[in-house]
């Protein structure tokens, strides 16, 4: 750009002066869309409706729908009053962050299944983003539990944002959408009786843990019956198929926990009767 030699042209000041209040135009403009992102997170953070945003594909009786939003936030809201164990502290530390970083890693199998590109049902995506937003919560409270009673420190969370998931030895279980269903259905089924097995820990700590566990053993439940009715009203002619990737699933039992989410199973509440129970109930319901 030519500066001011002749009329047609403005002079050096204008341009300066113009230059100025572009850069200042800018900034403004920066500093608001910077501000209104900010707003936009912290939005997501505290407003219900886009916690659990209702999304839904035009069908009638939409899978995806969270009718009583919950908050950890709210409910442990006094982490001062939370009990640290007076027994057994190690095995009930132990227990607790292994409840916290498996409800973390949510995060983990999300990104897995979202890399796979695979083709979803209408109503997956839906689902799976009310599960990951229950999920969040979960691990939340646990992080409240961790930090009040068992000394967990920021140093300890950063590590938890680096963990990485080896889906390697499950990738059999989660190729397509049925697969992946019917595996978190199973794998929910499962959390649901084992945080229902360790209520009594879980009660010990004060009455807010425990009405924070009932929640997330609701959450649980729901999750369980989403990804059911998902297999049944998608794959309703792949039932005996999904039949035998249960045995399939089942059989997975006993691998080593890889930050995966699904088959995170080993604590000493999950017993060889509960992986039956939860295969028989989920059997029985694929039938119904
Ligand atoms: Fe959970
Ligand atoms: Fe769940």
């Amino acid at each position: 750009m030519k500066y001011a030699y002749t009329s047609s042209v403005p002079d050096y000041e204008v341009l300066r002066n113009k230059s100025n209040l572009s850069f200042t135009v800018l900034v403004v403009l920066t500093m608001g869309s910077t501000l209104y992102y900010l707003d936009t997170i912290n939005m997501v953070d505290r407003d219900p409706r886009y916690r659990y945003p209702h999304i839904q594909p035009d069908v009638v009786d939409p899978i995806a729908i969270k009718r009583n939003p919950w908050y950890p936030e709210e409910i442990l809201n006094k982490p001062h009053e939370i009990i640290a164990p007076k027994e057994d502290y190690d095995e009930k530390r132990m227990i607790l962050y292994h409840d916290m970083v498996s409800e973390y890693d949510a995060r983990i199998f999300g990104a897995y299944v979202h890399s796979l590109s695979i083709p979803l049902s209408p109503e997956f995506g839906p689902a799976d983003e009310l599960w990951q937003i229950d999920e969040d919560n979960h691990y939340k409270g646990f992080r409240i539990i961790n930090r009040a009673i068992f000394g967990l420190t920021d140093q300890d969370i950063e590590k938890i944002y680096n963990r990485q998931g080896n889906f390697e030895p499950l990738k059999h279980l989660l190729s397509d959408e049925l697969r992946i269903c019917l595996t978190v259905a199973y794998d929910e089924l499962c959390t649901v009786r084992a945080y229902r097995g360790d209520l009594p820990i879980y009660d010990a700590m004060g009455p807010s843990v425990g009405k924070f566990v009932r929640r997330v053993i609701g959450d649980e439940g729901w999750h369980y019956s989403k990804f059911l009715r998902l297999v049944k009203r998608y794959h309703p002619d792949e039932i005996a198929k999904a039949l035998e990737i249960v045995n399939q699933i089942r059989a997975a039992e006993g691998l080593p926990y890889q930050q995966t989410f699904v088959m995170d199973h080993i604590e000493d509440v999950f017993t060889t009767k509960l992986f039956d129970e939860a295969e028989n109930v989920l059997k029985k319901n694929l039938l119904k």
